[in-house]
């Protein structure tokens, strides 16, 4: 046995108890003590043995700080090889959750028993990865291929009544795990059960099996697209279905390799981490615990306040929502009533739940209703005047420990602050649009932030389900601030040459989830207008970069919200369309300025929109304002729909070796506005010396 595995016996049972917190993933030691303890029960007088976890889940699946290093034995597939080859019948008693190899390992049990609150799933494809220890053969000669195919393609775990229904469990315990697990093993002696392999289990494809692997293939070649662990996965389940057990196991090891060697898994596997670190906060002083924080104030049921105030209600927070007048709060009202209307009717919720959630949420003009909340996010109108005397205001009225937050895009939180006598707890929690969907939210640290307004901020956003993020203060923070050079460019290739649709296909197909332009149509191409209005002509740099965007708006192309921007909507569908007219525009612009167009290749396009982020973001990394390189990838997957498989423009950067980056920018500094392609230092400093991005900060 090993420290994290032991073994004991009780009566006829004995006990394999796996403690390896913090979440009892496969590491060498659990592997080990896993042989070892089934070696032990396969030589004592027990009739069974029964395989649990301590702490808060059962085994979370392989150790993915292994991945990517020797091996080291024994192997997984050694362990499994035990388990099935043990003269015992072995049951397996699950809690919290059975994740990827720890459900796989269950599955080379002879039974498996869950409590109610338990989950099983097999989410290696967020990894890039498919399971891999025999996963994709064992799971459907169990449960059928239907269900195998839904679990193992979106990685979604299902809750034990529906394993129970699916046969992937087969006891259900309400009480404890323990004496129910015991109980089950004792019927199971009684009844003189034996050994019962999965791999036994007979699995032949039918018609509508080999049909809906086909559906399934088409849709997620558009679902997922440039993604190769899904298809890879399809082909394992199409293995399990034609070929015999142990060929099904060869070709699901084949593809295991390939998935592992892929930069989509490293990609991945980086964001995993990525987005835990991001909720960590350097340098915070030991013991530092965030505030309790239940009922929650919103100021301006706007866009972004009635999306924050929906995410507040449906995790159970008491929500208090002010607008400045009863035709504010009902506009408001009217559309989170309207969100949460279309998701009753796609399935996603009850009404029942959408009514507990109503009842948590309490709008009124009254500002004297806020005077017990824990925290309050103001969202009105972007204007620091305006946002300044909120902030006076609040401060009189809220108690002397309520957090103030502000969800501005570019005010300073420093200015805010001063607005009050306690700039300490005041801080920046910049949502992202539409708010109640966007997973990602930037903590803003401002000058006096403590500590404890940070740490409350991040628990209070992880528990809304938000991936946080913290950002020093600047203009636009971490997320916006890069954004605008990614604009830029996008805006100078049309300008050069492309068609608005050449620069969003180009990003598309390689991976974004939407292309610039479209984004630009989807926002609103007013805003940008009226912010640009407020700033003199050195302030907004040379026209070439904006001139086409204003000669949209001043032609009433507004975007989507117009019908028309970049593209024209199709007013039925709202499918987009290339427009004649923009292109009449866009050669105007181009003549007013003088430029001869030319051809800019998909190439160009992508080097030139993921460059110009990572150059801007290794500035950012440079200055402090994010703490890591990783969590400049966080905000860009979870708030700007950069692709999770490429893990982030940091990472981008990095994968494509910090050298090459600075040889392309200096390439485009001598080729195209060189004040848009100077080398940040930092990538300078660290593609001469060597080094990594990933050891900045640290
Ligand atoms: N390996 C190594 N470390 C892991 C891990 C794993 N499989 N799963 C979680 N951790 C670490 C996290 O990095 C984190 O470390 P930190 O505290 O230093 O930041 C710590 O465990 C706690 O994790 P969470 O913060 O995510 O804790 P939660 O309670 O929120 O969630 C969980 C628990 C649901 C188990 C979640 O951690 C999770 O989803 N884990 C990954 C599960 C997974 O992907 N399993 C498949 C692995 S690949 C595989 O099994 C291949 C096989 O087919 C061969
Ligand atoms: P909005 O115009 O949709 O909503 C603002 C709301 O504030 C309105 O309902 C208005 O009646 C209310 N309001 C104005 N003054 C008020 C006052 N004195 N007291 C109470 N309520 C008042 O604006 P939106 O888009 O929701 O933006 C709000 C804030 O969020 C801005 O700071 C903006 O920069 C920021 N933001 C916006 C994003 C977006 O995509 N729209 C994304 C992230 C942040």
């Amino acid at each position: 046995m090993t420290a994290s595995v032991s073994y004991f016996t009780h009566g006829q049972i004995g006990n394999i108890v796996i403690d390896s917190p913090p979440v009892n993933a496969l590491s060498q030691h659990v592997r080990q003590g896993i042989v070892d303890a089934l070696q032990t029960a396969a030589g004592d007088d027990t009739q069974i043995v029964v395989l649990r976890c301590e702490g808060r889940t059962f085994i979370a699946g392989a150790d993915i700080t292994e991945f990517g290093k020797p091996p080291q034995a024994p192997a997984l597939a050694a362990v499994l090889e035990a388990l099935e080859s043990h003269p015992k019948p072995i049951i397996a008693a699950i809690h919290g959750t059975a994740l990827g190899g720890g459900l796989e390992l269950t599955l080379c049990c002879d039974y498996r028993v869950a409590t109610t609150s338990a989950k099983v799933g097999l989410p290696e494809v967020n990894l890039g990865l498919l399971p891999g220890a025999g996963g994709t053969q064992r799971l459907p000669r169990l449960a059928g291929l239907a269900q195998a195919i839904d679990m193992i393609t979106t990685g979604r775990p299902i809750t034990a009544r529906d394993a129970l229904t699916a046969r992937v469990v087969d006891e259900v315990c309400a009480g404890d795990l323990g004496e129910g697990a015991t109980k089950f093993a004792e019927a199971l002696i009684d009844q003189g059960e034996g050994k019962r392999l999965t791999r036994d289990i007979p699995l032949r494809m039918s018609d509508e099996d080999t049909a809906l692997l086909s559906q399934t293939r088409d849709t997620i070649a558009k679902r997922l697209k440039g993604q190769t662990a899904p298809q890879r996965i399809l082909d394992c389940l199409e293995a399990a279905g034609t070929l015999t057990f142990e060929e099904g196991l060869a070709a699901e090891r084949r593809a295991f390799e390939a998935c592992m060697e892929d930069p989509q898994s490293a990609a991945l596997r980086h964001l995993f981490f990525a987005e835990r670190a991001a909720g960590k906060i350097d340098g915070m002083a030991a013991g530092t615990k965030a505030q309790p924080v239940k009922h929650a104030g919103i100021i301006g049921a706007g866009t972004m306040g009635g999306g924050i105030a929906m995410c507040f209600a449906q995790s159970g927070f008491r929500v208090t929502l002010v607008d400045q007048d009863e035709d504010g709060l009902d506009r408001g009202l009217s559309i989170i009533k309207k969100n949460y209307e279309i998701s009753i009717k796609r399935g996603r919720l009850s009404a029942e739940q959408v009514e507990g959630f109503l009842r948590n949420l309490e709008p009124t003009t009254d500002w004297q209703q806020l005077q017990d909340v824990d925290l309050v996010i103001e969202a009105v109108f972007e204007n620091l005047e305006l946002k300044q005397n909120v902030f006076q205001k609040l401060d009189e009225i809220c108690a002397a420990d309520t957090i103030l937050a502000s969800n501005t895009s570019y005010q300073s939180i420093d200015a805010l602050a001063a607005a009050t006598n306690r700039p300490d707890r005041v801080v920046g929690m910049h949502f992202f649009s539409p708010a109640n969907v966007m997973r990602l939210l930037e903590v803003v640290r401002g000058e006096a932030s403590s500590d404890i307004t940070l740490a409350t901020a991040m628990a209070v956003g992880k528990k809304i389900g938000k991936v946080c993020a913290l950002s020093g203060m600047c203009y636009g923070f971490i997320g916006n601030r890069m954004l605008r050079h990614y604009g830029r460019e996008a805006a100078l290739c049309v300008m050069e040459g492309a068609s608005p649709a050449q620069v969003d296909q180009a990003m598309e197909r390689w991976g974004m989830a939407m292309g610039p332009m479209a984004v630009g149509d989807l926002a609103g191409l007013d805003i940008g207008y009226r912010a640009r209005e407020q700033l003199s002509d050195e302030e907004k740099g040379p026209r070439v970069n904006y001139l086409l965007a204003d000669r949209l708006v001043e032609a009433g192309r507004l975007g989507q919200k117009s019908g028309a921007g970049y593209y024209r909507y199709n007013p039925d569908t709202r499918a987009r369309e290339e427009d004649p007219a923009v292109a009449e525009i866009i050669t105007a612009t181009r003549a007013e300025l003088g430029i001869t167009p030319r051809s800019v290749s998909e190439e160009e396009i992508v080097d030139r929109l993921t460059l110009a982020l990572a150059n801007e973001g290794a500035r950012i990394l440079e200055e402090g304002i994010a703490q890591r390189a990783s969590d400049i990838d966080v905000v860009y997957c979870f708030g700007y729909g950069f692709p999770r498989f490429r893990g982030g423009p940091m990472h981008v950067a990095e994968a494509r070796g910090l050298q090459s980056v600075v040889d392309t920018i200096n390439r485009f500094h001598d080729t195209l506005a060189a004040e848009n392609w100077v080398v940040a230092p930092l990538l300078a400093r660290l593609a001469t010396q060597g080094g990594s991005l990933a050891d900045i900060g640290l």
